[in-house]
């Protein structure tokens, strides 16, 4: 029987990559993000009617809440859940981060995967079986790969990850995470602050070649697949070798 997966930020990057791999492998996808008019152009792009656009906030409860519902009111089951919508803050030192880009952050990069994950977790649980993957990044496990409420965001996104799996694991439900290094999409094109960009500069060089969206994807298919059945609580690296120094 075809699984059920719902991806966020599926209208773009690892995301977008993410919603076409799955249902390339047979798979029936909702794909969730804020920005209709992108959603629909990959949604056309696809073409293929196991793929269904949800737009909507994964930062809100209700919306959270409203995407998961959709996806089981539609096919009746939810097997995969990829929390992967995110947002960058431009490298922006704590002392410089306001209140706004702080609130912004945690709430798409962390609210957004409790959000998704205390809705899912009823139908995967009642079911006996289910996968989250979350998309953390080197920024969850070092301190200079990214600004302050980015770091904290993806470092909270990896104890949530092990959380998840520590806890759900022994009633069939995992939980990993893919954590990509440097991988070239829309988010890449951000303006960095200055003295975030100046901390960061000498290290850039050590930088491996940015990374494909559909490279990272392949990560996150393996976890969400039974090949993973015996992965539960990996933090899967995804950087061409970028922490491995
Ligand atoms: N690109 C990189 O180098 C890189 C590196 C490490 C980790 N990551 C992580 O990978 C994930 C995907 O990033 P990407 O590079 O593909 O970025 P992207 O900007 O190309 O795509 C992110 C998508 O998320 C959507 N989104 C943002 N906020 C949302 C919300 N509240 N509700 C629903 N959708 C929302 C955006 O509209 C966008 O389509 C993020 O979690 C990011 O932190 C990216």
């Amino acid at each position: 029987m075809a699984r059920v997966v719902v991806v966020t930020g599926g209208a773009s990057g690892i995301g977008r990559a993410m919603v076409r791999r799955f249902v390339d492998g047979g798979d029936r996808v909702l794909a969730v993000d804020l920005d209709d008019g992108r959603l629909r152009k990959v949604i056309a792009e696809i073409g293929s009617d196991d793929v269904q656009p949800w737009v909507g906030d994964v930062a809100t409860a209700a919306g959270a809440a409203a995407m998961i519902e959709a996806a089981v009111g539609r096919w009746g089951r939810l097997d995969v859940l990829c929390n992967n919508a995110g947002v960058l803050d431009n490298l922006t030192p704590l002392h410089e981060t306001d209140d706004a880009t702080w609130r912004r952050v945690m709430g798409v990069n962390v609210d957004g995967p409790f959000f998704a994950c205390r809705a899912a977790l009823p139908h995967m649980l009642a079911a006996g079986r289910g996968c989250i993957v979350n998309t953390a990044s080197a920024a969850g496990e070092h301190g200079g790969r990214g600004g302050a409420s980015y770091t904290a965001s993806k470092h909270a996104v990896v104890g949530l990850t092990r959380n998840i799996a520590w806890y759900y694991g022994p009633k069939g439900v995992r939980c990993n995470a893919i954590a990509p290094g440097s991988v070239l999409t829309k988010m890449q094109s951000m303006v960095p602050h200055n003295d975030g960009f100046a901390r960061t500069a000498p290290y850039i060089p050590l930088i491996p070649p940015a990374g494909r969206a559909a490279e990272v994807a392949e990560a996150a298919v393996f976890l969400a697949s039974d090949a993973a059945s015996y992965v539960n609580g990996s933090i899967l690296a995804v950087d061409g070798g970028w922490t491995a120094y």
